[in-house]
């Protein structure tokens, strides 16, 4: 069952939006050469906590961790660490906040000082295909319209959509029904309400689909070892335009 939020309920999801989507803007404007991933995580649940909100990923499942920080090959689920990043990478930065009883979820792929035009084109269609697919995130679409949207405009651009992982309703739990895939047909999955609040987020390999998990049981990595990114907000459906709760503060 996917749940309608209350009006309360939606307040309380911009609040939690508006520091997530800050978190993901300090982290962001970390990455250069020479930071350590776990820079970055920390200086994440320092702002997160500052802001009166919890980390959600903290400890979800076992996670050890505020943000999920993957580079280059690495998809999603990146564990922070002592890894130094270098000038090229692509940092693809996830981060959660818990506050006032629901959870803001975002995520963004940044580039580590000069990035080649391949990694930057990566980037560009991965945040692009977002906005292709929330053209249909409004009240009377169907769940699959925003899937198959997201999938048409990535492979139309040589890249493939992740099928492993997945986009989710939000709120209360960070994991919420329904699934939301970044692949489909448009015209299938549950019809889409005003109140539903949806973390949507296409995970996109330069080369092909297929991911690897790694020995450490989260890091999730390309098969084929070539670049990945990762492009999530926190969605509010509603009767005309969708409502970004993770919309950068500028
Ligand atoms: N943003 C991720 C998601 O949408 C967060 C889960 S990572 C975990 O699923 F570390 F918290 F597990
Ligand atoms: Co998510």
């Amino acid at each position: 069952m996917i749940i309608l939020k209350s009006q309360t309920e939606i307040e309380s999801m911009r609040r939690a939006g508006k520091i997530t989507a800050a978190a993901r803007a300090l982290a962001g404007e970390m990455v250069r050469p020479g930071v350590t991933t776990r820079e970055i995580d920390s200086a994440v649940e320092q702002f997160i906590r500052k802001q009166g909100a919890v980390p959600s990923f903290l400890h979800y499942n076992g996670y050890p961790a505020s943000a999920c920080v993957s580079v280059n090959d690495e998809v999603i689920h990146g564990i922070p660490g002592k890894r130094v990043l270098q000038e090229g990478d692509i940092v693809s930065i996830d981060v959660g906040a818990y506050i006032g009883g629901v959870h803001g979820d975002c995520a963004a792929t940044f580039a580590c000082g000069a990035i080649s035009r391949e990694a930057q084109d990566l980037i560009d269609v991965t945040r692009q295909s977002f906005f292709e697919g929330i053209r249909y995130a409004k009240e009377g679409c169907r769940l699959q319209d925003i899937s198959a949207a997201i999938q048409a405009y990535v492979e139309s651009h040589g890249c493939s959509v992740v099928r492993e992982y997945v986009g989710h309703g939000v709120g209360a739990k960070m994991h919420e029904p329904p699934e939301i895939p970044n692949y489909g047909h448009p015209g299938r999955g549950p019809r889409l309400l005003r109140g539903m609040t949806l973390a949507i987020e296409p995970m996109v390999n330069a080369g092909k689909a297929a991911i690897q998990l790694l020995p450490d049981g989260w890091t999730v990595k390309t098969a084929d070892g070539k670049w990945s990114a990762h492009y999530e907000n926190t969605v509010l459906i509603t009767d005309g335009e969708p409502e970004i709760l993770t919309a950068p503060a500028i």
